[in-house]
């Protein structure tokens, strides 16, 4: 109550510089285990304090994993190996496949980027931000540039992260998969950047969140936790991110090209689950275990709702008509935003049980963190590429019924 008085009394650039702060402690202190803080303390003190993903310079993070080197080049994971021939004949060429002639006009009505209601516009009616019907259309021109821009920085921590994984791994078979991965990480980086660059003509700052991730997992030293993180947590999260935006897109190059990096990233998923199903099981001390599911768990929270398009924020509001709270709960209540989560959760939670981290004593802080809903679909090996794009194409058959009813 104090609280609220003394914040609408402060001029509103102040206003929002102190919830920025009192989120990134909230952040910080949602965090509970203390090796997870001290796996992720560091790179949330560079990321949400000192920002260091928006200084217009390149960012450097030390890497103290170490490269495995098998001289023997045994065939020793079959599943892996199949994945590898699998990624290999599954490759793409951006430039014979995707129909970069399309013309692509942001503000079209008819070909929208995203549709009408995936930012509650009504919602920033009520909290005081009246936009006009051109306002509303360039509003979610910047929210679609946003996420892209978010999906480009994450693929950049991927094709870093495959990288890493293929030096790390143990496998010799798990090294060929990954450099296949390393080149469609690269091909994604390409591409998201030139969907920006060309067709949308913007490109949005690192989410200070997704930079926290990415810096921490590029950090850490333990192969199998930068496989659980990069592997199943971010893969997790984009594949729920994509499959958002390819479900509501109209922009038809966007669906093309989303479809093709959705597959790619469905085997990338299948991958992690296979690498860490047999390691979780049988190579790690009880403590060790429970490190990680703790780690897994408060991982989950700190993805759940952390990506508020305050870069958009800053652009459209910032010391003005909107405080940074106002628009936190537009954008955490907004039918798109609902839908991603729903989608993220609902592609991780089932890989995470397969992998045996969530024990019976870890279920009730799912549930009470509304994730325990999401744990019963199919997990990776049985879930195909296949699958989850027709799941996607029938849910937007559903959605287009229900506008035209
Ligand atoms: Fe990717
Ligand atoms: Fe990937």
């Amino acid at each position: 109550m104090f609280k609220d008085l003394v914040m609408k009394a402060l001029p509103p650039r102040v206003r929002d510089h102190f919830d920025a702060l009192a989120e990134a402690a909230d952040v910080l202190a949602q965090v509970k285990n203390p090796n997870v803080l001290r796996s992720l303390g560091p790179s949330g003190v560079r990321g949400l304090l000192l920002h260091r993903g928006k200084q217009g310079i390149p960012t450097t993070v030390p890497a103290r994993h170490s490269a495995y080197f098998d001289w023997t080049y045994p065939n020793d994971q079959p599943e892996m190996r199949e994945l590898f021939q699998r990624a290999k004949a599954g490759q793409w060429d951006s430039d014979r496949d995707l129909p970069w002639h399309t013309s692509v006009d942001p503000l079209n009505p008819e070909r929208r980027l995203l549709p009408a209601n995936f930012i509650d516009h009504g919602a920033l009616e009520r909290e005081g931000a009246r936009l006009s019907e051109l306002e509303h259309r360039k509003l979610d021109y910047s929210i679609c540039a946003w996420m892209l821009s978010q999906f480009l920085h994450g693929e950049q921590g991927a094709l870093f992260a495959a990288a890493q994984v293929t030096e790390a791994v143990q496998f010799f078979d798990g090294k060929l998969y990954g450099s296949t991965q390393v080149m469609d990480e690269g091909r994604h980086v390409e591409v998201f950047s030139r969907y920006l660059q060309e067709k949308l003509e913007r490109l949005y700052q690192v989410n200070d969140n997704l930079f926290v991730i990415i810096d921490a997992l590029m950090a850490d030293g333990r192969w199998d936790m930068k496989f659980l993180g990069m592997q199943i947590m971010v893969e997790g999260l984009a594949l729920g991110a994509f499959s958002t935006l390819y479900r509501v897109t109209n922009e038809p190059l966007l669906r093309e090209l989303l479809k093709r990096v959705i597959m790619d990233e469905a085997r990338h998923v299948h991958y992690g689950v296979v690498a860490l199903r047999e390691h979780f099981k049988s190579a790690l001390t009880d403590a060790e275990r429970r490190e990680r599911e703790e780690w897994t768990f408060e991982v989950s929270l700190l993805m759940q709702n952390r990506f508020m398009a305050y870069e958009v924020f800053d652009e459209w509001f910032a010391g003005g008509r909107l405080s940074r709270e106002a628009w936190r709960r537009v954008v955490m209540n907004s039918p798109g935003m609902n839908e991603f989560r729903s989608l993220m959760f609902s592609r991780l939670m089932p890989n995470l049980r397969e992998l045996g981290l969530v024990p019976e004593r870890m279920l009730r802080r799912y549930e009470s963190a509304g994730l325990l809903q999401y744990m019963l679909g199919k997990s990776a090996p049985e879930l195909t590429a296949e699958d989850l794009l027709s799941d996607l194409d029938r849910g937007r058959t559903a959605n287009q019924a229900a506008a035209l009813a």
